[in-house]
This record gives structure tokens, C-alpha cells and sequence, in this order.
């Protein structure tokens, strides 16, 4: 698949306020940092599209671009920020956790790792609870390119061991740069793969 048009609809921190669940829709989420939304950007050749920034915390609310006319991508605000306050994260789970487990159009969410990162128990669990609420989902490696294709292999397969030792399946599981703009066409495969097998069930 090739996005040929992406354009931002709305940012709401609101389920009752988000678009019509009437069209197939993709999540991004992580650690805040991770890289979130300049995938997004990478994935919609496009610089500015999804707000990012150096200072983690900055995506608020969750912000939906429509793609091609078609389907959504959404952008999600991070977790696992050591400055946010007890508030602040009680309000993004609240939120969060809500729109992953009541979104009815939701087919995939990626969860995002910083490949130079081990594995994080934030991440952990929260996969965890993705797996418990059924919710499908798929894991993003970024920043590759801040390792060498060696480093950034091995790092994959420790990650995949450590998993298996308390999960049966993994996952698919995508490596990626924003930067270097790898990963693009498998992730976008996968969508299209997604969406062409739910339509069949419609
Ligand atoms: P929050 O919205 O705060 O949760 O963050 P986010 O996950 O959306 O991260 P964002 O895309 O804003 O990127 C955070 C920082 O990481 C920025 O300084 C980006 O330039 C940098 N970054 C993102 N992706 C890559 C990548 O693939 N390679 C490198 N080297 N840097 C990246
Ligand atoms: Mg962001």
C-alpha cells in the first residue's frame, strides 16, 4: 500500500467526542519518546502531520488522521513519562486503556520499543494487558538506526527470548527508523493485509 493522502481530522482527549467508529483504524503507542508520532509522520511522508519533539510528554490527547480516504491512523499520547504526575497518569490510562478496549473499529494497535532499550516492565505489562483484553496487537522496534544492523538483530532476539519465557506467541514484530525511513513498506503490507482479511469477514 502506498499512502497517497493523510490529513489530520481531530485531537480529543473525549471518547464520546472521537470520529464514528465507521472506518478501519491503526494505533500508535509506547513510552513517550519512543518515536510515536514521527512513524506516523515517516509512514505518511509527511514532516509536520503528527506533532513531535525532543521533550517526551508532548502528544496530550488522541489524534486521528485519516488515510487515503479510507482508514484511520491514530496517534496516542505516551506512557511511562517519570515527570507526569500521579493525575496526569491515572487520566491517560483512564482514557487510554477505554479507547484500546472499547473501540470497535480498532483492528491493530502497534506498540512501540526503543530497540536500544531491554525489555522495559512497562511495556511488558502493558502487552500483557493488551493480550488479556484481546486486543490485537503488534510490536514496532525504533530507532535502528541508532544501533548497527548486528546490534539491532541481536536486540530483537533477546527481546523475542525474553518474551518467551512467559508468552506461547509472540507477536509480529516490525523494525523501524523514522530517521533512515526503514520498516515503511512492511508495516504498511501488514495494514493492508489486516484490512484486506477483516473486509473478507464483513
Ligand atoms: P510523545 O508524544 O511525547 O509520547 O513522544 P513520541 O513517542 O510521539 O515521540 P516523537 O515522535 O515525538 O519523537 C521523540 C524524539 O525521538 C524526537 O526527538 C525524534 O526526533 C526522535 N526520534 C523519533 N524516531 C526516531 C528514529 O527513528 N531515529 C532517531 N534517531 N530518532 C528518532
Ligand atoms: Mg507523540
Amino acid at each position: 500500500m502506498e499512502i497517497k493522502d493523510a490529513q489530520f481530522v481531530s485531537s480529543h482527549a473525549l471518547l464520546s467526542k472521537l470520529p464514528l467508529p465507521v472506518k478501519h483504524e491503526f494505533a500508535f503507542i509506547g513510552r513517550s519518546n519512543v518515536g510515536k508520532s514521527s512513524l506516523i509522520n515517516m509512514l505518511c511522508n509527511q514532516k509536520h502531520l503528527a506533532k513531535t519533539s525532543s521533550t517526551p510528554g508532548k502528544t496530550q490527547t488522541i489524534n486521528h488522521f485519516i488515510i487515503n480516504d479510507f482508514w484511520y491512523l491514530v496517534d496516542l499520547p505516551g506512557y511511562g513519562y517519570a515527570k507526569t504526575s500521579k493525575k496526569l497518569k491515572a487520566e491517560w490510562q483512564g482514557f487510554t486503556f477505554d479507547y484500546l478496549a472499547k473501540r470497535t473499529n480498532l483492528l491493530c494497535t502497534f506498540v512501540l520499543i526503543d530497540i536500544r532499550l531491554e525489555p522495559q516492565k512497562i511495556d511488558i505489562e502493558f502487552m500483557e494487558w493488551l493480550a488479556v483484553k484481546k486486543i490485537p496487537f503488534a510490536i514496532v522496534f525504533t530507532k535502528a538506526d541508532k544501533l548497527t544492523t548486528n546490534h539491532t538483530n541481536a536486540a530483537v532476539v533477546a527481546y523475542k527470548k525474553f518474551m518467551l519465557e512467559t508468552w506461547e506467541e509472540l507477536p509480529m514484530i516490525f523494525i523501524t527508523s523514522a530517521e533512515k525511513r526503514t520498516g515503511k513498506d512492511n508495516l504498511l503490507e501488514f495494514i493492508d493485509q489486516v484490512i484486506e482479511d477483516t473486509s473478507e469477514f464483513i
